[in-house]
Protein backbone atom coordinates (compact mmCIF):
# COMPACT_ATOMS: atom_id res chain seq x y z
CA UNK A 1 0.00 0.00 0.00
CA UNK A 2 1.54 3.49 -0.86
CA UNK A 3 1.69 5.93 1.91
CA UNK A 4 0.98 9.70 1.25
CA UNK A 5 2.33 11.95 4.15
CA UNK A 6 1.50 15.04 4.46
CA UNK A 7 3.65 17.16 5.43
CA UNK A 8 1.42 20.65 6.25
CA UNK A 9 -1.65 21.25 5.86
CA UNK A 10 -4.15 23.79 6.06
CA UNK A 11 -1.76 26.51 6.76
CA UNK A 12 -3.75 29.91 6.69
CA UNK A 13 -2.45 33.15 5.35
CA UNK A 14 0.59 31.80 3.50
CA UNK A 15 -0.12 33.02 0.04
CA UNK A 16 -1.06 36.56 -0.50
CA UNK A 17 -4.33 37.55 -2.15
CA UNK A 18 -4.64 41.22 -3.00
CA UNK A 19 -7.61 42.57 -4.36
CA UNK A 20 -7.49 45.81 -6.18
CA UNK A 21 -11.08 47.95 -7.19
CA UNK A 22 -11.93 47.08 -10.80
CA UNK A 23 -10.23 50.15 -12.48
CA UNK A 24 -6.96 49.42 -10.50
CA UNK A 25 -4.02 49.24 -13.02
CA UNK A 26 -2.41 45.79 -11.64
CA UNK A 27 1.05 46.31 -10.30
CA UNK A 28 4.60 44.78 -10.82
CA UNK A 29 5.30 41.89 -8.00
CA UNK A 30 8.61 41.11 -7.25
CA UNK A 31 8.41 37.86 -5.35
CA UNK A 32 10.11 36.93 -2.32
CA UNK A 33 12.16 34.25 -3.61
CA UNK A 34 11.72 32.62 -7.19
CA UNK A 35 9.44 29.98 -7.39
CA UNK A 36 9.06 26.52 -10.17
CA UNK A 37 5.26 26.85 -11.11
CA UNK A 38 4.18 23.49 -12.19
CA UNK A 39 0.30 23.37 -12.71
CA UNK A 40 -1.77 25.98 -12.95
CA UNK A 41 -3.09 28.62 -11.92
CA UNK A 42 -6.44 26.89 -12.60
CA UNK A 43 -9.83 27.83 -11.51
CA UNK A 44 -12.82 25.87 -9.68
CA UNK A 45 -16.43 26.84 -8.81
CA UNK A 46 -17.76 25.47 -5.39
CA UNK A 47 -20.81 27.38 -5.38
CA UNK A 48 -22.88 29.88 -7.00
CA UNK A 49 -20.51 32.82 -5.44
CA UNK A 50 -17.35 31.19 -4.66
CA UNK A 51 -14.67 30.12 -6.32
CA UNK A 52 -10.96 28.39 -5.46
CA UNK A 53 -7.91 29.67 -7.91
CA UNK A 54 -4.81 27.28 -7.56
CA UNK A 55 -1.73 26.31 -8.37
CA UNK A 56 1.06 23.72 -7.99
CA UNK A 57 4.81 25.20 -7.13
CA UNK A 58 7.39 22.67 -6.01
CA UNK A 59 8.84 25.09 -3.18
CA UNK A 60 6.65 25.58 -0.22
CA UNK A 61 7.11 29.29 -0.27
CA UNK A 62 4.49 32.31 -0.38
CA UNK A 63 3.24 33.74 -3.94
CA UNK A 64 2.07 36.82 -4.37
CA UNK A 65 -1.48 37.01 -6.70
CA UNK A 66 -3.31 39.88 -7.88
CA UNK A 67 -7.38 39.56 -7.82
CA UNK A 68 -9.06 42.28 -9.26
CA UNK A 69 -12.97 42.05 -9.27
CA UNK A 70 -15.62 44.73 -9.31
CA UNK A 71 -16.58 45.30 -5.76
CA UNK A 72 -13.09 46.33 -4.60
CA UNK A 73 -12.40 43.66 -1.77
CA UNK A 74 -13.33 39.98 -2.47
CA UNK A 75 -13.65 38.16 1.05
CA UNK A 76 -10.98 35.35 0.43
CA UNK A 77 -8.80 33.07 2.52
CA UNK A 78 -5.59 31.85 1.22
CA UNK A 79 -3.51 28.60 2.20
CA UNK A 80 -1.06 26.49 1.07
CA UNK A 81 -0.88 22.81 1.32
CA UNK A 82 2.31 20.12 1.06
CA UNK A 83 1.91 16.71 0.44
CA UNK A 84 4.33 13.97 -1.01
CA UNK A 85 3.18 12.98 -4.49
CA UNK A 86 4.70 9.40 -4.73
CA UNK A 87 3.84 8.66 -8.26
CA UNK A 88 5.94 9.97 -10.68
CA UNK A 89 4.73 10.60 -14.03
CA UNK A 90 5.83 10.70 -17.94
CA UNK A 91 9.70 9.94 -20.03
CA UNK A 92 11.25 13.00 -21.57
CA UNK A 93 10.54 12.49 -25.01
CA UNK A 94 8.49 15.21 -25.65
CA UNK A 95 9.51 18.04 -23.58
CA UNK A 96 6.34 17.82 -21.24
CA UNK A 97 7.42 18.81 -17.65
CA UNK A 98 8.21 15.61 -15.48
CA UNK A 99 5.92 14.92 -12.60
CA UNK A 100 8.22 14.34 -10.18
CA UNK A 101 7.97 12.47 -7.34
CA UNK A 102 8.31 14.31 -4.04
CA UNK A 103 6.64 17.34 -2.08
CA UNK A 104 4.50 19.56 -4.51
CA UNK A 105 2.81 22.23 -3.03
CA UNK A 106 -1.02 23.30 -3.85
CA UNK A 107 -1.79 27.11 -3.06
CA UNK A 108 -5.37 27.62 -2.69
CA UNK A 109 -7.49 31.26 -2.62
CA UNK A 110 -10.55 30.81 -2.51
CA UNK A 111 -12.93 33.75 -3.45
CA UNK A 112 -16.24 34.61 -1.48
CA UNK A 113 -19.21 36.85 -2.32
CA UNK A 114 -18.39 36.91 -5.68
CA UNK A 115 -21.29 38.59 -7.99
CA UNK A 116 -22.91 37.20 -10.14
CA UNK A 117 -22.13 37.19 -13.58
CA UNK A 118 -19.24 40.06 -12.70
CA UNK A 119 -15.89 39.64 -14.39
CA UNK A 120 -12.86 39.00 -12.51
CA UNK A 121 -8.72 39.21 -13.47
CA UNK A 122 -6.05 37.68 -11.61
CA UNK A 123 -2.05 37.60 -11.99
CA UNK A 124 0.77 36.10 -10.65
CA UNK A 125 4.36 36.41 -10.76
CA UNK A 126 6.00 33.01 -9.71
CA UNK A 127 9.74 34.50 -10.85
CA UNK A 128 11.06 37.58 -12.40
CA UNK A 129 10.29 35.54 -15.94
CA UNK A 130 7.23 33.99 -14.84
CA UNK A 131 4.41 35.76 -15.21
CA UNK A 132 0.27 34.45 -15.40
CA UNK A 133 -2.85 36.20 -15.53
CA UNK A 134 -6.38 35.30 -16.49
CA UNK A 135 -10.12 36.41 -15.80
CA UNK A 136 -13.10 34.42 -14.78
CA UNK A 137 -16.56 34.79 -14.51
CA UNK A 138 -18.61 34.29 -11.40
CA UNK A 139 -21.66 31.66 -11.91
CA UNK A 140 -23.67 34.23 -14.19
CA UNK A 141 -27.96 34.63 -13.19
CA UNK A 142 -30.30 32.45 -14.55
CA UNK A 143 -31.26 34.72 -17.07
CA UNK A 144 -27.87 35.20 -19.05
CA UNK A 145 -26.39 34.34 -21.75
CA UNK A 146 -23.31 31.99 -21.64
CA UNK A 147 -21.04 29.64 -23.25
CA UNK A 148 -19.30 26.40 -21.88
CA UNK A 149 -16.92 24.05 -22.94
CA UNK A 150 -16.46 20.36 -23.29
CA UNK A 151 -13.52 18.35 -23.66
CA UNK A 152 -12.57 14.78 -23.01
CA UNK A 153 -9.64 12.50 -23.57
CA UNK A 154 -7.28 14.83 -23.71
CA UNK A 155 -3.52 13.73 -24.71
CA UNK A 156 -0.24 14.64 -26.17
CA UNK A 157 0.52 16.13 -28.60
CA UNK A 158 -3.42 17.20 -30.22
CA UNK A 159 -5.07 18.45 -26.89
CA UNK A 160 -2.95 21.48 -27.04
CA UNK A 161 -4.75 22.49 -30.48
CA UNK A 162 -8.20 21.35 -29.75
CA UNK A 163 -8.29 23.30 -26.48
CA UNK A 164 -6.49 26.49 -28.31
CA UNK A 165 -9.79 25.83 -30.48
CA UNK A 166 -11.95 26.14 -28.21
CA UNK A 167 -10.15 28.78 -26.36
CA UNK A 168 -11.08 30.85 -30.05
CA UNK A 169 -14.59 30.63 -28.62
CA UNK A 170 -14.13 32.51 -25.72
CA UNK A 171 -16.08 29.64 -23.38
CA UNK A 172 -17.00 30.96 -19.72
CA UNK A 173 -16.36 27.29 -18.01
CA UNK A 174 -15.10 24.05 -19.15
CA UNK A 175 -16.35 20.57 -18.56
CA UNK A 176 -13.25 17.82 -18.85
CA UNK A 177 -15.68 14.67 -19.27
CA UNK A 178 -12.59 12.37 -17.64
CA UNK A 179 -9.60 10.44 -19.43
CA UNK A 180 -7.16 13.45 -18.56
CA UNK A 181 -3.68 11.78 -18.67
CA UNK A 182 -2.88 8.42 -20.18
CA UNK A 183 0.07 6.22 -18.56
CA UNK A 184 0.08 4.17 -21.71
CA UNK A 185 1.41 7.73 -23.84
CA UNK A 186 5.10 8.32 -22.21
CA UNK A 187 5.05 11.17 -23.85
CA UNK A 188 2.08 12.65 -21.15
CA UNK A 189 2.33 14.29 -18.14
CA UNK A 190 0.07 16.17 -15.88
CA UNK A 191 2.22 19.31 -15.82
CA UNK A 192 2.51 18.79 -19.54
CA UNK A 193 -1.76 18.55 -19.79
CA UNK A 194 -2.14 21.46 -17.68
CA UNK A 195 0.40 23.78 -20.35
CA UNK A 196 -1.98 22.38 -22.98
CA UNK A 197 -5.06 23.67 -21.32
CA UNK A 198 -3.29 27.32 -20.51
CA UNK A 199 -5.81 28.95 -23.08
CA UNK A 200 -8.88 27.51 -21.34
CA UNK A 201 -7.42 28.13 -18.01
CA UNK A 202 -6.77 31.87 -17.83
CA UNK A 203 -11.08 32.31 -19.64
CA UNK A 204 -12.69 30.41 -16.77
CA UNK A 205 -12.99 27.42 -14.65
CA UNK A 206 -12.38 24.15 -15.44
CA UNK A 207 -14.80 21.47 -13.81
CA UNK A 208 -13.45 17.53 -14.29
CA UNK A 209 -15.50 14.47 -14.44
CA UNK A 210 -13.86 11.24 -13.49
CA UNK A 211 -12.68 8.57 -16.21
CA UNK A 212 -11.16 5.56 -15.89
CA UNK A 213 -7.74 6.44 -17.27
CA UNK A 214 -7.28 8.72 -13.38
CA UNK A 215 -7.26 5.47 -12.39
CA UNK A 216 -4.10 3.68 -14.85
CA UNK A 217 -2.28 3.04 -11.21
CA UNK A 218 -4.28 2.54 -8.39
CA UNK A 219 -2.91 5.51 -6.48
CA UNK A 220 -3.31 7.56 -9.07
CA UNK A 221 -6.42 9.37 -8.25
CA UNK A 222 -5.31 10.16 -4.92
CA UNK A 223 -2.07 11.86 -6.21
CA UNK A 224 -3.82 14.10 -9.32
CA UNK A 225 -7.32 13.63 -9.71
CA UNK A 226 -8.74 13.77 -6.65
CA UNK A 227 -6.22 16.34 -4.89
CA UNK A 228 -6.13 18.86 -8.14
CA UNK A 229 -10.03 19.15 -7.59
CA UNK A 230 -10.61 18.71 -4.56
CA UNK A 231 -13.67 20.76 -3.59
CA UNK A 232 -15.51 21.22 -6.72
CA UNK A 233 -18.87 22.08 -6.39
CA UNK A 234 -18.53 21.93 -2.81
CA UNK A 235 -19.39 18.29 -2.93
CA UNK A 236 -17.93 16.04 -0.95
CA UNK A 237 -15.92 13.53 -3.14
CA UNK A 238 -14.19 15.49 -6.53
CA UNK A 239 -15.57 12.60 -8.26
CA UNK A 240 -19.29 13.95 -9.00
CA UNK A 241 -20.50 17.85 -8.49
CA UNK A 242 -22.69 19.95 -9.96
CA UNK A 243 -22.68 23.81 -10.18
CA UNK A 244 -25.09 26.14 -11.60
CA UNK A 245 -24.35 28.02 -14.66
CA UNK A 246 -26.44 30.95 -15.91
CA UNK A 247 -29.67 29.03 -17.18
CA UNK A 248 -28.13 25.77 -16.55
CA UNK A 249 -26.88 23.62 -13.80
CA UNK A 250 -23.72 21.31 -14.83
CA UNK A 251 -23.97 17.76 -13.00
CA UNK A 252 -20.90 16.02 -13.44
CA UNK A 253 -21.67 12.51 -12.78
CA UNK A 254 -18.87 9.73 -11.46
CA UNK A 255 -19.28 6.45 -14.28
CA UNK A 256 -16.07 4.87 -12.66
CA UNK A 257 -15.79 4.16 -9.60
CA UNK A 258 -20.06 5.04 -7.60
CA UNK A 259 -21.87 3.18 -9.30
CA UNK A 260 -23.98 5.10 -11.78
CA UNK A 261 -25.87 1.66 -12.49
CA UNK A 262 -27.47 1.52 -9.07
CA UNK A 263 -30.39 3.27 -8.42
CA UNK A 264 -30.09 3.28 -4.72
CA UNK A 265 -26.33 4.18 -4.59
CA UNK A 266 -25.40 7.66 -2.78
CA UNK A 267 -24.64 9.02 -5.98
CA UNK A 268 -27.81 8.58 -7.61
CA UNK A 269 -29.49 9.66 -4.36
CA UNK A 270 -27.43 12.82 -4.36
CA UNK A 271 -28.17 13.34 -8.37
CA UNK A 272 -31.41 13.17 -7.60
CA UNK A 273 -32.09 15.83 -5.46
CA UNK A 274 -29.71 18.35 -6.52
CA UNK A 275 -31.77 17.36 -10.35
CA UNK A 276 -35.02 18.43 -8.11
CA UNK A 277 -33.57 21.62 -6.46
CA UNK A 278 -32.46 22.66 -9.60
CA UNK A 279 -35.23 22.59 -11.32
CA UNK A 280 -37.45 23.80 -8.68
CA UNK A 281 -34.86 26.99 -9.31
CA UNK A 282 -35.91 27.02 -13.00
CA UNK A 283 -32.45 25.81 -14.27
CA UNK A 284 -31.73 23.40 -17.15
CA UNK A 285 -29.79 20.44 -16.17
CA UNK A 286 -27.06 19.19 -18.28
CA UNK A 287 -25.56 15.84 -17.25
CA UNK A 288 -21.61 15.29 -17.85
CA UNK A 289 -19.71 11.64 -17.12
CA UNK A 290 -17.09 9.66 -18.85
CA UNK A 291 -17.99 6.68 -20.48
CA UNK A 292 -21.27 6.53 -22.51
CA UNK A 293 -24.48 4.63 -22.13
CA UNK A 294 -25.34 5.00 -26.38
CA UNK A 295 -22.09 4.48 -28.43
CA UNK A 296 -21.54 2.07 -31.30
CA UNK A 297 -18.04 2.32 -30.91
CA UNK A 298 -16.74 -0.97 -28.45
CA UNK A 299 -16.71 1.77 -25.63
CA UNK A 300 -20.41 1.56 -24.46
CA UNK A 301 -21.62 0.71 -20.90
CA UNK A 302 -20.44 -2.05 -18.76
CA UNK A 303 -23.91 -2.92 -18.65
CA UNK A 304 -27.15 -1.38 -19.55
CA UNK A 305 -28.07 -0.26 -15.97
CA UNK A 306 -26.46 2.80 -15.80
CA UNK A 307 -28.28 3.75 -19.39
CA UNK A 308 -31.14 3.06 -17.38
CA UNK A 309 -30.67 5.10 -14.52
CA UNK A 310 -29.23 7.85 -16.73
CA UNK A 311 -32.14 8.30 -18.98
CA UNK A 312 -34.58 8.36 -15.77
CA UNK A 313 -32.49 11.13 -14.18
CA UNK A 314 -32.71 12.80 -17.84
CA UNK A 315 -36.29 12.45 -18.38
CA UNK A 316 -37.76 12.80 -14.44
CA UNK A 317 -35.84 16.17 -14.53
CA UNK A 318 -36.33 17.42 -17.96
CA UNK A 319 -32.60 17.59 -18.72
CA UNK A 320 -32.17 18.61 -22.63
CA UNK A 321 -28.65 16.87 -23.20
CA UNK A 322 -26.66 14.49 -21.53
CA UNK A 323 -22.65 14.27 -22.75
CA UNK A 324 -19.76 11.85 -22.27
CA UNK A 325 -16.86 11.00 -23.49
CA UNK A 326 -14.58 7.99 -23.58
CA UNK A 327 -14.90 7.04 -27.16
CA UNK A 328 -12.30 9.09 -28.84
CA UNK A 329 -14.48 11.22 -31.85
CA UNK A 330 -18.04 12.44 -32.17
CA UNK A 331 -21.52 10.73 -32.03
CA UNK A 332 -24.98 12.41 -31.44
CA UNK A 333 -28.24 10.08 -30.41
CA UNK A 334 -31.14 11.30 -29.50
CA UNK A 335 -33.40 9.48 -27.20
CA UNK A 336 -37.20 10.28 -26.25
CA UNK A 337 -35.91 13.82 -27.18
CA UNK A 338 -32.57 14.23 -25.37
CA UNK A 339 -29.75 14.48 -26.81
CA UNK A 340 -27.19 11.88 -26.04
CA UNK A 341 -23.46 13.42 -27.36
CA UNK A 342 -20.18 12.00 -27.05
CA UNK A 343 -17.34 13.93 -27.88
CA UNK A 344 -14.17 12.39 -26.70
CA UNK A 345 -11.93 13.89 -29.58
CA UNK A 346 -9.81 15.58 -27.42
CA UNK A 347 -6.63 14.18 -28.39
CA UNK A 348 -6.34 10.34 -27.70
CA UNK A 349 -5.90 7.89 -30.15
CA UNK A 350 -9.35 8.09 -32.74
CA UNK A 351 -11.91 4.99 -32.09
CA UNK A 352 -13.42 2.74 -34.88
CA UNK A 353 -17.00 4.77 -33.77
CA UNK A 354 -19.08 1.52 -36.08
CA UNK A 355 -17.06 -1.31 -34.40
CA UNK A 356 -20.33 -2.84 -32.75
CA UNK A 357 -22.97 -1.49 -35.05
CA UNK A 358 -23.83 -5.03 -36.17
CA UNK A 359 -23.80 -6.60 -33.15
CA UNK A 360 -25.88 -3.61 -31.21
CA UNK A 361 -28.32 -3.81 -33.93
CA UNK A 362 -28.91 -7.55 -33.21
CA UNK A 363 -29.20 -7.40 -29.61
CA UNK A 364 -31.43 -4.47 -29.67
CA UNK A 365 -32.83 -3.62 -33.37
CA UNK A 366 -33.08 0.02 -34.26
CA UNK A 367 -30.79 1.42 -31.29
CA UNK A 368 -27.95 2.20 -34.28
CA UNK A 369 -30.58 4.15 -35.95
CA UNK A 370 -30.69 6.47 -32.55
CA UNK A 371 -27.61 7.96 -33.97
CA UNK A 372 -27.89 11.10 -35.75
CA UNK A 373 -24.13 12.32 -36.68
CA UNK A 374 -20.73 10.62 -36.43
CA UNK A 375 -17.21 11.89 -37.11
CA UNK A 376 -13.96 10.41 -36.06
CA UNK A 377 -12.20 13.01 -35.58
CA UNK A 378 -10.60 15.32 -32.98
CA UNK A 379 -12.39 18.21 -31.57
CA UNK A 380 -14.25 19.43 -28.91
CA UNK A 381 -18.01 20.79 -28.18
CA UNK A 382 -19.17 24.11 -27.18
CA UNK A 383 -22.76 24.99 -25.78
CA UNK A 384 -23.83 28.40 -26.11
CA UNK A 385 -27.06 29.46 -24.37
CA UNK A 386 -29.09 32.14 -25.80
CA UNK A 387 -32.92 33.61 -25.42
CA UNK A 388 -34.40 30.61 -24.15
CA UNK A 389 -32.30 27.93 -26.83
CA UNK A 390 -29.28 25.55 -26.34
CA UNK A 391 -27.04 25.66 -29.29
CA UNK A 392 -24.82 22.70 -29.05
CA UNK A 393 -21.66 22.67 -31.57
CA UNK A 394 -18.82 19.94 -32.66
CA UNK A 395 -15.47 21.69 -34.00
CA UNK A 396 -12.90 19.75 -35.13
CA UNK A 397 -9.34 20.36 -34.30
CA UNK A 398 -8.82 22.87 -37.37
CA UNK A 399 -11.75 24.56 -36.18
CA UNK A 400 -14.26 23.44 -38.96
CA UNK A 401 -18.13 22.98 -37.61
CA UNK A 402 -19.06 20.02 -38.02
CA UNK A 403 -22.57 19.53 -35.98
CA UNK A 404 -24.88 21.75 -35.18
CA UNK A 405 -28.63 21.20 -33.04
CA UNK A 406 -30.60 23.32 -31.13
CA UNK A 407 -32.97 22.81 -28.61
CA UNK A 408 -35.35 25.04 -26.90
CA UNK A 409 -35.37 25.06 -22.92
FE1 LIG B 1 -12.00 6.42 -21.02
Amino acid sequence: MIERRTFLSMLTATATALVLPGCATPRTYEPVEPVTLTKGPYLLILDATTASLRFETREDLPVQIQIIGPEGIVHGTARRRAEHVGLPWGMEISGNPLDEEGEHVLHEIVLTDLTPGATYRWRLQASPDVVKSGRFRAPPSPTSSTVVAFIADTMYPSSAGVAAMLASHEPEVVVHGGDIQYRTNPADTWNGFFLAMEPLLALGPYQACFGNHELDEPEEAEYYFDRLWAGQGASSTPRYHAIPWGPLLLLCLDSETSDLGDPQSPQVAWAHQTLAEAREKGLHPVLFFHRPTYTLSKYGPRNLNARQVVHDLATTYDCPAVLAGHVHGYERFEVDGIVYLIDGGGGALLTNLEERRDEIEDARPGEPDLRQVAHRSFGGTILRVDDGTLRIERYELDGTLTDQVDITL
